[in-house]
């Protein structure tokens, strides 16, 4: 035999071999695979169940609450802080657990599954979420001090405002697949986004007139102060992702939760006064637009419609923000020691 044959041949039965062996383990990653599903099954089943029987139990407890001695009002009580802490922990559970999608995202996705099954994934979605967030934050800040600083051309405003609209819609969808995977963030700031699309897209049709003109400095201004705003956000709140990861790893970073709760408290009050200015510059943006809506040459409805747009803006940003952060405080008085 040709010494060349020998070597396909000796080449083929190690290949044949190792073909044989990823074969197996591919048959056992597929029986696992449906392991997984049947347990994703019941486990979704049981904390149905589970929650169905609950709530029928609060009606049982409130039944009987009444006329009780001493020691069962004391045990009822028990019970009864016992059943507060289940729908956190039903919550908890729920988000390693494959579910429908809403209808926003079953619209723009269609029913493919978006939860994450590992904390580590979670993590790291949330983690390239906030560097997304941060890198086309830069990228606009350079757009909008191009725009500001440069002479005017419509068109590279029209660029910036398409970019706006393309950011916004993207975090909508981000941030959908992030509360299906367990993230509190609050409806206002998915919100936020719909509403903020909805004013750059309304901006990107504002014909090139005289009031765009006079509104065209202060927005772009507002750009830009925003643009730096959120970069500091951005900042703040992956300090918080990553000192939250290595609280619930305790690998290598020697974290405590005051250690965690010092550096929260130190970014925010940092943070809190630059998006209050913000916030007020939206106010602003707002009575501006008012005020050019009343004036006899003006008949362009993007000014009313922008008018109203930031009287939002400033009304969910600023409640959500007080809310957010009085939420915190009380937190903290109550139970120094825990998040
Ligand atoms: N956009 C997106 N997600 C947000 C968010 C926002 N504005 N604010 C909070 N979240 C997320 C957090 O990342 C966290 O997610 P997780 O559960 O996946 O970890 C969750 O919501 C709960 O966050 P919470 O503890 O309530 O707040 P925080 O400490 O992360 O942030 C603020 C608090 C006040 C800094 C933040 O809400 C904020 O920046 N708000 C102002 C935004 C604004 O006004 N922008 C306009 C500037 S001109």
């Amino acid at each position: 035999m040709p010494r060349g044959l020998t070597d396909v041949l000796e080449e083929w039965k190690c290949l044949e071999e190792e073909y044989q062996h990823a074969q197996e383990t591919h048959r056992m990653y597929l029986q696992k695979l449906d392991e997984i599903s049947k347990l994703q099954n019941n486990c979704s089943s049981s904390i149905s169940s589970q929650q169905k029987r609950l709530k029928e139990m609060s009606h049982l407890v409130k039944k009987c609450s009444k006329g009780l001695s001493e020691e069962d009002a004391k045990t009822l009580d028990e019970i009864k802080e016992k059943m507060k802490m289940r729908p956190n922990a039903f919550f908890e559970m729920k988000a390693f657990l494959p579910k429908k999608n809403g209808l926003y995202l079953s619209l723009v996705l269609g029913n493919v599954n978006v939860t994450l099954l590992s904390k580590q994934s979670k993590f790291a979605y949330k983690d390239e979420y906030e560097k997304f967030k941060l890198y086309f934050t830069v990228i606009l800040l350079l757009f909008s001090f191009i725009c500001f600083f440069f002479p005017s051309y419509r068109f590279l405003d029209a660029i910036l405002n398409f970019l706006l609209v393309w950011y916004y819609c993207t975090l909508t969808i981000r941030e959908s697949i992030l509360i299906s995977n367990g993230s509190r963030i609050k409806g206002w700031w998915v919100f936020h986004h719909y509403v903020s699309a909805f004013l750059s897209g309304v901006m990107l049709t504002w014909p090139d007139g005289n009031q765009y003109k006079i509104f065209r400095n202060q927005f772009l201004a507002y750009s830009l102060y925003q643009s730096f705003v959120q970069c500091l956000q951005c900042y703040y709140q992956s300090g918080c992702l990553y000192r939250l990861r290595a609280l619930g790893e305790r690998h290598n970073m020697d974290l405590t939760v005051e250690g965690f709760q010092s550096w929260m408290w130190k970014g925010l009050t940092f943070l809190l006064p630059f998006l209050f200015f913000g916030h007020f510059w939206q106010l602003f943006n707002s009575i501006s637009l008012f005020r050019m809506a009343q004036l006899p040459d003006c008949r362009e409805g993007q000014v009313m419609m922008c008018g109203l747009c930031f009287l939002i803006l400033f009304m969910g940003n600023f409640f959500t923000t007080v809310a957010v952060v009085r939420q915190k405080l009380k937190s903290r008085n109550q139970k120094p020691k825990h998040l």
